[in-house]
């Protein structure tokens, strides 16, 4: 087993030496020597970062050959997702420049992070989401963390062209990734997982779908070897959705369709990055479709017992779709960027639970329902 990274320390209690756990400053703090902050950034967090790379058995056994496998759960960040990581430094970076309000285009997770540090840094904060497109979690976050929602009559990528153009036009900020300030936040990640493990692993499987996370990682791991915290570069291997795969396709996607919303984007603006990614690492990129994707969700939930977003099951569904091609004894890290409550319509239609529906309320019913 790899040595994981401790955070814990050595108290003095009534019981005299015990290990407690050390207080998370939160990413910026964290890793603030690589970050493009300085004294004068005021550091607007919610102690994101820190998320647990879990072990995941179930899914290394169908794989076989002594090939490790590890979820990065950054489904655990204060929002329910990895977008936590880029918004703590657009938002700290935005406040430094004096900015009052910020604006975003997304399929649900972005608006979400926005609103919650934009208030917390005294922000106002517009989101414009795809009408109808958004799971349940993640409009429920942005209505209760005050954010101000306009939600538009057309997918994620006519929502993010209309607020490039309102920024450059009006004194708002944007905080989609074409704002580098998250991808410098995002990066993070990569560095806990060499953290984490001690190296760099050798495949690194993601979703993909504006195509901002797999370039901050790509990122990130290269900073890291740069500085000679990892010897090795993982594989970029990025998973798009069947119906949403313009970069498997090599073309936008006009009408992007996919039971995983978050990635229900046609036109991915950091295209270029990715493909850099991909090139660099030797990586690839490849559909699954929205079976594969619910399997691979299924599959986490009820065998590893993490819960994750359909979106996020895409980068296990491809690492199982690819399996034969996984080095042996090889190490694997899937990203999971979402938190299953996030979406609790998908997980409640998508499941294989035997529900009892009108039960008696009495003993004798309950044992016989049970099998006894
Ligand atoms: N997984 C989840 C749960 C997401 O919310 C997103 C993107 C992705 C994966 C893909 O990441 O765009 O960097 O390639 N969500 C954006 C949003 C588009 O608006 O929340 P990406």
């Amino acid at each position: 087993m790899p040595l994981l990274r401790s955070f814990r320390r050595h108290g003095t209690g009534p019981f005299g030496a015990q290990p407690v756990m050390q207080d998370w400053p939160g990413l910026i703090e964290a890793y603030r020597a690589w970050l493009p902050v300085s004294d004068a950034t005021p550091v607007v967090t919610l102690r994101e970062g820190a998320t647990p790379l879990i072990p995941a058995p179930s899914i290394a056994e169908r794989i076989g050959r002594g090939v490790r496998v590890f979820l990065k759960y950054d489904g655990l960040n204060p929002t329910g997702s990895f977008k936590d990581r880029g918004m703590t430094m657009a938002i700290s970076k935005a406040k430094e420049a004096g900015s009052e309000a910020v604006i975003c285009a997304s399929t649900g997770n972005t608006s979400a992070a926005a609103a919650a540090y934009a208030r917390r840094g005294g922000m106002r904060a517009f989101v414009l989401i795809p009408d109808g497109y958004v799971a349940q979690g993640k409009l429920a976050q942005a209505l209760l963390y005050g954010a101000e929602v306009l939600a538009v009559q057309g997918n994620f990528d006519r929502a993010l062209t209309i607020v490039r153009e309102v920024a450059d036009r009006y004194p708002v900020t944007l905080v989609n990734s074409l704002n580098p300030f998250r991808l410098q936040g995002q990066k993070t990640a990569a560095f806990e997982v060499v953290d984490a493990l001690g190296e760099a692993p050798d495949w690194l499987c993601i979703p993909v779908g504006n195509a901002g996370n797999i370039s901050a990682y790509w990122m990130g791991f290269r900073e890291y070897r740069q500085a000679g915290r990892s010897w090795k570069l993982p594989r970029m291997m990025g998973f798009q959705a069947a119906g949403a795969a313009p970069l498997v396709l090599g073309h936008t996607v006009e009408q992007p369709d996919t039971i995983a919303t978050a990635i229900r984007i046609g036109n991915p603006v950091n295209k270029e990055n990715a493909l850099k990614a991909r090139a660099e690492s030797n990586g690839d990129f490849m559909a699954v479709t929205d079976a594969e994707i619910i399997e691979a969700y299924k599959l986490l939930g009820a065998g590893e017992g993490v819960f994750c977003e359909p979106a996020s099951a895409a980068s296990v569904a491809g690492l199982l779709k690819r399996r034969e091609e996984v080095p042996s004894g090889a190490t694997v890290v899937c990203v999971l960027t979402g938190n299953g409550l996030k979406d609790p319509t998908t997980a409640i239609e998508h499941n294989d639970a035997k529900f009892h529906a009108g039960i008696e309320p009495d003993t004798a019913t309950v044992a016989k329902v049970m099998g006894f």
